[in-house]
This record gives structure tokens, sequence and C-alpha cells, in this order.
């Protein structure tokens, strides 16, 4: 049978698996194309070197295809750039098969190796930044990449090919193409990515970034979905989203049981609409949170409509507050809209929730039942307010 392999630049092949099946991630994420586990061979004058691994499950496939280039007992040099298991999970099978590859880590990668996947410690190489591993006129350098997005996070540039292998960084869950110019859709699949994943990092990605901007790069080949050969538009992508510059734009999010709340939605998105701000409207119980995280990367406002039950937040609204915080946007404003059967207590949740970000709650509004009339002028005189703020801040 013959196998995908490509030469994606001299003597550097992708011998990474497509996850076409997978639907989620982290019990989390959807992926609605699936994913890609991207492993790389580096064949060297002197030495081989893989650099990650591939999803459990996948090592068969991934031995199989190292084998159709080099014997796989050759590899000298695991690189693990970032420990989770949909890149490192493959590390016992390689180690376990090729009798002298060394894995190379840094400190704390080290550690979640002997942690996660039993490698002894006389089989592993710690570096650190600028630390080099000569293949044979093929130099491995590795770049300090600390929570991207775990703490133990590195990335390795292959100096003569100028190929920079980021992991995670740069990368997005499709099964779909190969090249970057093969995915139609590579500018939003890339934006949901980063917010589902780099986005609590921007600070870390920006210091990621200004080592990057000092590299020559003709291809980034990161570990999931497309490989790059137009690199400059990924960094140029990463550079805005990373700085936190929002858009006039809102991400409306609600939930409702009886079209009370919608009801009142309806009403500040016909004010935010009227105004020309870009509306992402999102009723949770039907939508895709990697749609919801995408929005999340520029929007400048965000807009919460959930009713109480029981005391509280709807369960699901309650849920994609919780995340929402902890994804860490950008946003600058909120507002919150609920309506209640007999008892209040979703807005004091939700502000209690979003209390200790930034994000200025410009208004909240409560109430009994469907909107009067005289509810939803309030809901206009929140819609003006924010509306203001939107459209004045930069
Ligand atoms: Fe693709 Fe953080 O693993």
């Amino acid at each position: 049978m013959k196998l995908d392999v490509r030469e994606i630049s001299g003597g550097v092949y992708w011998v990474g698996v497509k996850d076409w099946w997978r639907r989620l991630f982290d019990a989390l994420i959807p992926l609605p194309y699936g994913t890609s586990y991207n492993a790389y061979l580096i064949r060297g004058g002197k030495n081989n070197a893989l650099i990650d691994t591939v999803n459990p499950g996948f090592e068969d496939h991934l031995a199989a295809k190292i084998q159709s280039v080099v014997d796989f007992d050759s590899i000298a040099y695991v690189v693990m750039n970032h420990a989770e298991p949909d890149h490192g999970g493959g590390i016992p099978y390689v180690m376990r098969y090729t009798k002298k590859a060394k894995l190379v880590a840094t400190e704390k990668g080290a550690k979640a190796a002997q942690v996660y996947y039993g490698v002894p410690s006389e089989r592993i190489v710690i570096v650190k930044e600028s630390d080099t591993i000569d293949l044979g006129g093929k130099t491995l350098r590795f770049i300090d990449a600390s929570w991207l997005h775990w703490p133990e996070t590195m990335f390795t540039y292959l100096v003569e090919n100028k190929v920079l292998f980021p992991c995670d960084f740069f990368g997005m869950h499709t099964a779909f193409g190969f090249w970057d110019d093969e995915v139609d859709q590579l500018p939003s699949l890339a934006k949901r990515y980063f917010g589902e994943i780099m986005m609590p990092f921007r600070k870390m990605a920006q210091k990621a970034i200004e080592k990057i901007e000092k590299l020559e790069i003709d291809v980034i080949a990161p570990s999931h979905g497309p490989v790059h050969r137009h690199p400059r538009k990924m960094i140029e992508y990463y550079e805005k989203w990373t700085t936190g510059r929002t858009e006039k734009k809102a991400l409306v999010v609600y939930t409702t049981m009886w079209n009370s709340t919608a009801a009142m939605v309806d009403t500040i998105v016909e004010v935010l609409q009227a105004h020309g701000i870009d509306v992402r409207l999102y009723n949770i119980a039907n939508s895709d949170i990697g749609n919801i995280a995408e929005d999340l990367v520029d929007s400048r406002a965000i807009v919460l409509g959930a009713p109480t039950v029981l005391g509280g937040l709807h369960p699901i609204a309650l849920y994609v507050v919780s995340l929402m915080k902890a994804l860490k946007p950008p946003a600058k404003y909120a507002a919150i809209l609920s309506s209640y059967g007999w008892g209040g207590g979703a807005v004091k949740q939700a502000a209690e929730i979003l209390e200790p970000t930034k994000i200025e709650v410009v208004g909240a509004i409560e109430i009994n039942g469907p909107p009067t009339a005289a509810d939803h002028e309030k809901i206009v005189q929140l819609a003006e307010e924010l509306s203001k703020k939107i459209m004045s801040d930069q």
C-alpha cells in the first residue's frame, strides 16, 4: 500500500496521520473537520530525528510511514516539542522499538515525559533556548516557548532548511488539505484554534512571535492541520490576535427557556446592528463552542442572555460564561440580560464570575417573565450606552 508521506523540504518528511472522524478534543472542543497529528522525520547525514509523534492508537501507522523512508530503528532523536498525548502519545512505542533513540525535551518536558510516558532519565537529552543538535548537515535549534500552551513547550527550528516546527502554535484542527493554500477556511480555522488554545496565553505568544520574527522561515510545520508554505500570512494573523486588538464587534451568546430572554436579546441586537456594530449571535443550546471561541478573539463586547434556573444561571449559560472567563478574551465591555419565572439570581452569578476579569459590565437587566414595553425601553438605553463604548473605543 502506498502511504501518504510528503517531503515538505529537502530531507524533511511529513509522517503524520489524519484523524478524520474525531469529533471532540479534550472532552470540550468540537472538531467538525477532524484533525491531524503531524509528525516529521528529518534525515541527516549522521543521524535521523523525529519531531513529535501521534495520538495513541496511531503508532503502527506512524512507524510504517517512517519505515517507508528510513529504517525505523535508525532514529537517533525523538524531539518532544510538547508533552500532550495527541503528540507525545506515541513516545512509549517509538522508544520501545528504537534501541538508540534519545528523547529531546526541555527540563519541564523531561519531567512530563517521565510522568506520562515512563521514559527513563538516561534516555532523555534536556535542551534549553538556542541549544543545537547536529544531525549532519541539518541542525536542530531549540526555542523556549513555555506556556504555549503547556509549561514544557518548545519550538524546533531546522536551520539549513528554514523550517519551523512549533507544535500546537500556528496549528488548526482539520484533516482536510495538506498545504495551507489547499484549505479554503484557513483564516477561520486558524482563528478558532487560536481562540480555543492560545488566547489565554497571549503575552507568551507575543514573546514567541518576537523570537520568530528574527528567523528566516520558508515553511511552518505545525502539529495539527496544514503545513504552511506561505508562513508570513500565519505570522501576521498571530501578530494581530496576540495583541488583543478588538473590532467594532459584539459577541451575543444566549439561552432561553420560554423566549423571554430571547426577546430581550432581540432588542439589544437590533440596536447594536443599527449602529453598524458587527454582531455575532449564538444560541448556546445549538451552537458550536469553537465558533464562539473564534469570535471571542476580536470582539469588543460580550452580551450574555440567560434566564435564572433554580436561583442561578441556566446551567449551559454557566458553562459558557466559565469557559469565556477561562479563555481570557480581550473584550472590554459586557451586558447581561435575564428573565426569571419566580426569583432571580442569574445576573448576580454572571457578574460574580466576570468580576475578576478586566471586562466592564456596562449594565445588567433582570426581569420577571416576558419583557414589557418599559423593559424594552431599558434594554434600548443599555444598548445605546454599549454601542457608544464599542464605537468610540479602539
Ligand atoms: Fe495538540 Fe496541546 O496538543
